[in-house]
């Protein structure tokens, strides 16, 4: 059994203490939050559990193996570094830290203690996410030309972080695991039209090696309710709409085919208009399988897919769009 706490049961945390009840190698031993408030309506639901709201004293407790951090993200640094440095393995929600000092420090303690520290960068274990890199890997989307993501609706309306800090730590975490590599440079703009310094809605562009170009807009300030994934390869080009609930990924069989003619340039390229494919994908809540994936990763002594390494490479560039929109969107070059 791996006895697990989970700290923080605002808006997202609930999710975490349902799945976490469910799992079976697991015994919940606390949900914990500073606010009594929050326990109301979970007490109800889960009135086996043990509810408080003594942080200090949970992550000091020896019966507790793993946290679960569901905090806002302007205490992941802190609540995350006193449980590794209290031996407790650590899913910590996304994005990690809000710079990449406290992030890298994170990193490096749950290195030092060889301790499981997780990000919860929650499209890395969406199905269609993995089909889509399977596709792109055995090479059906033929080169990754450019991609460009949507991921917008109306609220909530974040004040300890923007809404590039809050939607684009998706958006950056799935594009870099669908290209494979960390962009070199980014260019963001964006608007603080609610809260003065916290952007509402903002347009980043990430620029990979071989000419692979990534285009990010998100909003809580939009009509649509938008999840949407597009992505343009020299072969195919696939569509993953999140917010359909059976179909959520097409394959286009569209292009632009280049025939050797004495013509001109343009007359040798013709439209390829065939035929859509919708394959058919077994969804598993990615919630779920990222918790099962965390306990794996505890009973293995493995190493997560969605790392500190990779929440911190993440952060760098959400650290190179933050520049980029304090600078009126001039490009700035991604630290390594
Ligand atoms: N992966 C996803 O798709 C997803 C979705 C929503 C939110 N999130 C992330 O989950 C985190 C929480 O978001 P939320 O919307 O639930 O926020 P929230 O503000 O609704 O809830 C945060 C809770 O943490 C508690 N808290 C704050 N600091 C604490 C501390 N030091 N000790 C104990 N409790 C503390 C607050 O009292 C609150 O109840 C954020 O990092 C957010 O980015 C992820």
């Amino acid at each position: 059994m791996i006895r697990i706490a989970v700290i923080g049961v605002g808006y997202w945390g609930p999710n975490f203490v349902r799945i976490m009840d469910e799992l079976p190698q697991v015994q919940l031993v606390y949900v914990c939050d500073k606010e009594a408030k929050r326990f109301e309506r979970l007490s109800v639901l889960y009135p086996h559990l043990t509810f408080t709201t003594d942080v200090k004293g949970v992550i000091e407790d020896a019966n507790v193996d793993a946290v679960v951090v569901a905090t806002g993200s302007d205490s992941h640094y802190e609540v995350g570094l006193s449980c590794l440095e209290h031996g407790k393995h650590v899913l910590i929600e996304k994005p990690l830290a809000l710079n990449s000092a406290d992030a890298a420090r994170l990193v490096e303690e749950a290195q030092r203690r060889k301790r499981v520290l997780l990000v919860g960068h929650l499209l890395r274990y969406h199905r269609g996410i993995e089909r889509l890199k399977a596709y792109i890997d055995e090479g059906y989307l033929g080169k990754i030309l450019y991609i460009y993501t949507t991921r917008v609706n109306l609220g909530r309306i974040r004040k300890e972080e923007s809404a590039l800090w809050s939607f684009a730590t998706h958006d950056v975490s799935v594009v870099n695991f669908l290209v494979g590599m960390q962009p070199e440079l980014v260019t963001a703009t964006g608007q603080s039209y609610l809260r003065k310094g916290v952007h509402d809605v903002v347009f980043v562009t990430l620029y990979y090696q071989g000419d692979v170009m990534a285009h990010l807009h998100v909003s809580w300030l939009d009509p649509h309710k938008i999840r949407k994934i597009t992505i343009v390869g020299d072969k195919r080009m696939a569509v993953l709409d999140d917010m359909e609930t059976t179909e959520k990924l097409r394959i286009y069989d569209k292009g632009v085919d280049f025939t050797p003619s004495y013509g001109d340039y343009a007359e040798s390229l013709s439209v390829r208009i065939g035929d859509i494919y919708i394959p058919k994908i077994d969804m598993v809540e990615p919630l779920k399988v990222e918790c099962q994936h965390f306990l794996d990763c505890i009973e293995k002594g493995a190493k997560p897919l969605t790392d500190g390494q990779h929440g911190l490479q993440v952060l760098r560039v959400l650290e190179a769009a933050e520049k980029s929109l304090n600078e009126n969107g001039q490009a700035v070059r991604v630290e390594v």
